[in-house]
């Protein structure tokens, strides 16, 4: 089980070379490789759980802050029809060229500076993203802006204890525990969002959402582990080759499929 240290430590610089490394240097395929792996070999569908936090329908206004490659933007729009708005912001570019791919109107932004008006939005999402912003109380003032009277924030990240089962296999095929990205994100919305909201939020309910992800094919669990931030940020380089033919071989090895529990912490707020 991992034991991350409080992502407030780190500093708004280490936050923002984390995410600049993994979003701006890789590019947006590592993303959109764990979306496909998620949605194909999870049991629970994480974007209807976010639509229902949101309490969207059809006509509301929504954003989707650090929207990524678009696939949750997506369900957004669906949920919310024609008569709706779905806008979706990212800083990287190469996200915001995938989501306007998928036909998502996306736009480059950061999340503490929205191209929106004030009080329009009936609702915020910022999914898996909120602990790479390297000052979220300047986040949360901007959501607020943002966001009408009443309106609902939820922010979604992974839970202190999620993913435990690939940590335990990285250890196994590198001798590596969880590294700097790891030790930011897990446990942060519960801890460091939960405990910021309440300038200008009231919270409204938090829950787990538990997405149990069974790898049927060693391949795949190799590509889904590899396009991880675990596995970009603890593996130099040189040392890819020979953790992925480990990593292969410990899992050939194996009687049972590969599989990871992720746990989501969904957080949600309201608009005073
Ligand atoms: C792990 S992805 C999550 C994408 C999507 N929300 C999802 O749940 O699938 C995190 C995203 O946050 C974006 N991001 C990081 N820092 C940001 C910032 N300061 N402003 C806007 N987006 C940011 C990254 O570019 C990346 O696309």
């Amino acid at each position: 089980m991992p034991n991350p240290s409080s992502a407030s430590a780190s500093s708004s610089a280490e936050r923002r070379a984390i995410s600049d490394h993994l979003h701006l240097s890789r590019g947006a395929g590592p993303q959109a490789t764990r979306h496909e792996a998620n949605a194909r070999h999870g049991d629970a569908d994480l974007a209807s759980a976010l639509v229902l936090a949101l309490g969207i329908g059809p006509g509301a206004r929504v954003l989707d802050v650090g929207c990524g490659t678009g696939e949750i933007a997506l369900r957004l729009g669906e949920a919310v029809g024609p008569s709706g708005r779905v806008a979706a912001y990212d800083y990287a570019p190469a996200a915001v060229e995938a989501a306007r791919a998928r036909g998502v109107r996306a736009e480059v932004a950061d999340a503490a500076h929205l191209p929106e008006a004030d009080a329009d939005a009936d609702a915020l999402l910022c999914a898996y993203a909120a602990y790479y912003l390297p000052d979220l109380r300047a986040a949360l003032a901007e959501w607020r802006r943002v966001l009408r009277p009443g309106g609902r924030l939820v922010v979604a990240g992974p839970a202190a204890d999620s993913n435990a089962e690939l940590y335990a296999f990285h250890r196994a095929a590198t001798g590596r525990g969880p590294g700097d990205a790891d030790r930011l994100a897990l446990g942060f919305v519960a801890r460091d969002v939960a405990g910021a909201l309440g300038a200008g939020f009231d919270t409204s309910r938090t829950g787990t959402f538990v997405n149990v992800v069974v790898f049927p094919e060693v391949d795949e669990a190799i590509r889904y582990w590899t396009a991880t931030s675990l596995f970009a940020r603890t593996v130099p380089p040189e040392e890819e080759r020979s953790a992925v033919e480990r990593g292969r071989r410990i899992l050939e090895a194996r009687e049972a499929p590969l599989r990871v529990t992720k746990r989501t912490t969904v957080l949600g707020g309201v608009r005073r």
